[in-house]
């Protein structure tokens, strides 16, 4: 079974640019090779930060550009969306009952629990750290309960941990619910695999003995710098995910869209 893993598409209003790039025609590119490349896919995830500001016509912009996909879309929130004007976009992605957008998506080899890990209420806007509280925590419980021993892949916006670099951790799940999701993800066996967003950058590992992955934007890169306190961001290549589930085995490669540069058939060195 073949998902798309996509992340960070940070759409704006038509006609702007975002640190010297086009959001748009990036995500316009994305879906042109998955259309060529992975046409065969289940769904493809996004997660987090659809947009960059949160406006209705970004994403509108964002949902044309996705009618090109072929497979279901699975859009989540991130810390730069606005939960009320991408639910008046996107009425169809489900919400819990406590107004949240996360939901369960079943596929062939594995049940996706999708998770919004976004600040709530009067708080919520372009901030940067992430929350799992206000009923969230008790939705996965229940989630778990309810798949059993089926196999999980979790999607959320934020990383429930540090990476290790200093302008990324101080923006990552806050401590208290990371503690809490944690807790509840050491005593959940069937997890196979956690993925995120919000970085924008290639990075994976694993938490708690659970395998994790994050990819680059489709728009903008994050510096990679151990030393410096706050994040810069970079023109390096954007990409998506391109994962393989298998019963014993979860697969990742990143594809890099827009690479065109030569290619060389060893046989004709
Ligand atoms: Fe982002």
């Amino acid at each position: 079974m073949k998902l798309i893993h996509l992340t960070d598409t940070h759409l704006v209003v038509p006609g702007r640019a975002l640190y010297g790039l086009d959001p748009e025609a990036r995500l316009a590119a994305a879906v042109a090779h998955i259309r060529v490349h992975h046409a065969d896919a289940e769904a493809c995830v996004i997660t987090g930060d659809l947009t960059h500001w949160g406006e209705p016509a970004a994403y509108d912009r964002l949902r044309h550009v996705l009618a090109g996909l072929p497979m279901p879309v699975l859009p989540l929130i991130g810390n730069h969306d606005d939960r009320e004007a991408f639910c008046a976009v996107f009425p169809q992605v489900p919400r819990d009952a406590n107004g949240f957008v996360q939901w369960v998506h079943d596929t062939s080899d594995a049940r996706l629990l999708l998770l919004d890990t976004v600040m709530h209420g009067d708080e919520a806007g372009p901030k940067s750290g992430g929350y799992f509280s206000g009923g969230r925590l008790e939705w996965l419980q229940a989630q778990f309960d309810a798949a059993g021993a089926q196999p999980v892949l979790l999607f959320m916006h934020h990383p429930p941990f540090g990476v290790g670099v200093p302008a990324f951790d101080t923006i990552n799940l806050q401590a208290d619910d990371a503690r809490a999701m944690a807790a509840l993800l050491r005593t959940q066996r069937q997890v196979r695999h956690l993925f995120f967003g919000h970085i924008h950058r290639t990075i994976f590992g694993s938490w708690h003995g659970i395998p994790f992955s994050t990819l680059p934007a489709t728009a903008h890169q994050s510096k990679l710098d151990f030393l410096a306190s706050r994040d810069l961001f970079t023109h390096e290549a954007p990409g998506y995910g391109v994962v393989l589930v298998e019963p014993e085995q979860v697969t990742i490669h990143v594809a890099d869209f827009l690479y065109q540069g030569p290619e060389f058939d060893p046989k004709q060195p």
